[in-house]
């Protein structure tokens, strides 16, 4: 999972990380995820190098995080400023220090890259614009690699299989033609398709039409892990899905999904939520049985139709980053 270290990786939304710090394992290493004085949050090795104490456990100290067993203090630098057993506390080893990566915020995320990180997070402009409110749903975590938890996103085949009622129709599985291409590290593609007509349970979406709904949506896939899709219905209600996945290690994964809406503003969050949940929880089931646990790159594995256009793109795209390991 070298490459991967590449690149950002989602660990918390932004409201989760308040004065205490929080755990989060990415591609296997433990991290301590901390917010300094000005709120600026860092990121860590969560093992202190005394004796290997979780720092996530213990707390902020002004701009140092400190560990809860023997009150050692390291700067956002990981670098260990303060011992308080010794007589005099700032005479600290040089070997004192954890590794910290670099850390920031953005679309309402915490985000960490264990290396330089070769691309940039996608900006979404309507997160600041008053007509679009938003909404976290998950983390979702599963027993599944972030690949296959993305692939899902994409998969258009399984509507009405897996969410029949909600996001598929039994009776128009037929999945239309979809234009895709690829330009270096982000896949594009836009499709019309037959979605199921708002449900009395969750009237989250503007499809006026109650008998037979289409549904238009422009996707970006940017890699590794990231998905943004702007939806609609022909008026001028829209939608817009931010997911990522974050690669907890090989098999394990953790989706943060934020929708945006630009209608309906006074039906509460937890309609969406819920909504999400349900979906989220349907998909877990299926994607959680599939072999091997992520996605297998090389395109001859596995059986593609052409419907399945956009899995392919994915896996091409990924291996042309290098991130098919
Ligand atoms: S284990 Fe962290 S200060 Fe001793
Ligand atoms: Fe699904």
């Amino acid at each position: 999972m070298t490459a991967l270290r590449t690149a950002w990786h989602p660990v918390t939304f932004s409201q989760e990380l308040t004065s205490a710090p929080i755990a989060a394992t990415l591609l296997d290493i433990p991290l301590v995820i901390w917010r300094d004085s000005n709120g600026t949050p860092h990121a860590s090795s969560d093992i202190c190098v005394h004796r290997g104490t979780a720092l996530s456990g213990g707390c902020v100290k002004g701009d140092n995080i400190m560990c809860p067993y023997h009150g050692w203090q390291y700067d956002a630098t990981g670098t260990c400023v303060h011992i308080p057993q010794l007589e005099d506390p700032s005479r600290v080893p040089p070997k004192a220090k954890v590794p910290a990566y670099q850390c920031v915020e953005r679309n309402g995320m915490v985000w960490v890259a264990l290396e330089t990180p070769r691309f940039d997070i996608p900006q979404i402009d309507e997160i600041t614009d008053p007509n679009w409110k938003w909404v976290n749903c998950g983390p979702y975590e599963w027993n599944a690699g972030s690949s296959r938890q993305l692939e899902n996103f994409t998969d258009f085949g399984h509507f009405p299989w897996v969410h029949p009622g909600l996001l598929g129709d039994p009776d128009r599985p037929v999945v239309p033609d979809c234009d895709v291409s690829t330009t270096a590290h982000v896949v594009h593609y836009n499709i019309v398709r037959p979605e199921a007509p708002n449900s009395d349970e969750f009237p989250i979406f503007a499809n006026a039409d109650t008998t037979a709904p289409m549904r238009t949506s422009r996707y970006e896939i940017h890699a590794p892990f990231t998905l943004l899709l702007r939806l609609g219905w022909g008026g001028i209600e829209g939608m817009i899905y931010f997911f990522v996945s974050q690669p907890i290690d090989k098999d394990h994964s953790r989706g943060f999904l934020t929708i945006g809406r630009n209608y309906n503003f006074d039906q509460p969050a937890s309609v969406i939520r819920d909504f999400e949940d349900v979906i989220f929880n349907q998909d877990k089931v299926i994607v959680e049985s599939q072999r091997p646990k992520s996605v297998p790159f090389d395109i001859t594995s596995e059986l593609h139709m052409k419907f399945d256009g956009v899995a392919l793109a994915y896996r091409k795209m990924m291996t042309a980053n290098g991130f098919a390991e």
